[in-house]
Parts: structure tokens; C-alpha cells; sequence
């Protein structure tokens, strides 16, 4: 069987850069279905992810639920969830600027009595013993060794304002085996 191997593109390298061009040092406000986010910098933005996106389409009913948002980034899935009916919501990130920019969002939409946000490395800070679902946007794309393998380069005058790499990148495929098996 042929094994299938990440080979750096240029494409996505050039794609990446203009990705990195809507990154800035400011708090930005950003609408996603028609509802209001803060943006923060350093935090991975959800608005033009295709993978958020593609998750938030999955994203049904939660009347009553029990959900835990790994990886929350701006908060979006969890606040979304939230909205959605979610009984209560934890959202955990191992970044702290995702963190306190969920908890700016969470007091935003006034969710404060339902929702909780933690810094944590994937389980480690999570007290719960369970969830009804569990939400993931994980980092999507492989290194073998080392982050720059993805060919992930923010332009100079980005540097500064980007998420830090395990935001996008999982290398060697280490966080999201951890994660199946801590969950
Ligand atoms: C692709 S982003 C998704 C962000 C957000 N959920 C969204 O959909 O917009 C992946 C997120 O996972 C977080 N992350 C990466 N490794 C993690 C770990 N070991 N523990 C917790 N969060 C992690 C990153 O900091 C980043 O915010």
C-alpha cells in the first residue's frame, strides 16, 4: 500500500500568507451566522476556517447538552453550542490568549452562569468526568518533526500577531492520538 506522505506546497505556503494578511494587533469584531465575535491576537481566527465552518454545519440541536469545547480558539464552537441550548459548556484551549478571548466572548453573550473557559493541554485542567459531546477543531495539518515542515510561514510584519504553530499543526500526529485516547 502506497504510503501517503505531507509534502509542502507552495500553494498552501501562498495560501497561508494571505490567510495571515486578516491576523492584526488589534481586538477585531467578526460576525459568524449572524453572531457577533471578538477576535484577539495570537488566537486562531474562525471566520474564513473552512474547518470551523464544516463543524459549525454539523452543529445541531444542544438542548440540555453537556459539551465540552477542546480547542476553542476564539470560543466560537462552544458559544455557538451554548447558544444552541447547551445545559453547559466548558471551553479549553492550551493557548492562554484563546482563553482569555472565549472568556470576553462568553461575558459578550452573557453566558457566564453556563460556560466556563480553561487554560489546558487537551484533558489535563478538565475536572468534568463527562460530557454529552465533545467538539474538536483540532490543529489539521501534519508534521513529521517539526512545525515549519508545513510550510506554514507568516509574512514578517505577521509575526508577532499569528497563533503559536500547534494551532494549526500537529506534529507527527501526537495531539490528536493523545486526545482519542485521553478522551
Ligand atoms: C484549528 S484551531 C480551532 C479553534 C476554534 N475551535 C475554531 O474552530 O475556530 C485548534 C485549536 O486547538 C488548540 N490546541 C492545540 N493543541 C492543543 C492542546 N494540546 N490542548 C488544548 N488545545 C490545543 C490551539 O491552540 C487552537 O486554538
Amino acid at each position: 500500500m502506497k504510503k501517503l506522505e505531507n509534502t509542502p506546497s507552495k500553494d498552501l505556503d501562498s495560501r497561508f500568507k494571505k490567510y495571515c494578511e486578516s491576523y492584526s494587533s488589534n481586538i477585531n469584531t467578526v460576525s459568524v451566522q449572524g453572531i457577533d465575535f471578538l477576535v484577539y491576537p495570537n488566537v486562531y481566527r474562525a471566520e474564513s476556517a473552512s474547518t470551523t465552518s464544516t463543524i459549525l454545519r454539523t452543529m445541531d440541536d444542544f438542548e440540555g447538552l453537556r459539551v465540552l469545547d477542546m480547542g476553542c480558539g476564539t470560543g466560537i464552537l462552544g458559544i455557538i453550542a451554548a447558544l444552541k441550548g447547551a445545559s453547559y459548556v466548558m471551553m479549553a484551549d492550551i493557548n492562554d490568549a484563546a482563553i482569555e478571548n472565549t472568556k470576553a466572548n462568553i461575558e459578550k453573550h452573557q453566558l457566564s452562569h453556563r460556560t466556563k473557559a480553561v487554560t489546558s493541554d487537551l484533558f489535563s485542567n478538565i475536572t468534568e468526568k463527562s460530557f454529552d459531546i465533545i467538539l474538536f477543531n483540532m490543529p489539521f495539518l501534519y508534521a513529521k518533526e517539526n512545525p515549519s515542515e508545513a510550510s506554514l510561514t507568516p509574512p514578517e510584519h505577521k509575526a508577532k500577531v499569528m497563533p503559536p504553530p500547534e494551532s494549526f499543526v500537529d506534529v507527527g500526529y501526537k495531539t490528536i492520538r493523545r486526545f482519542m485516547t485521553e478522551a
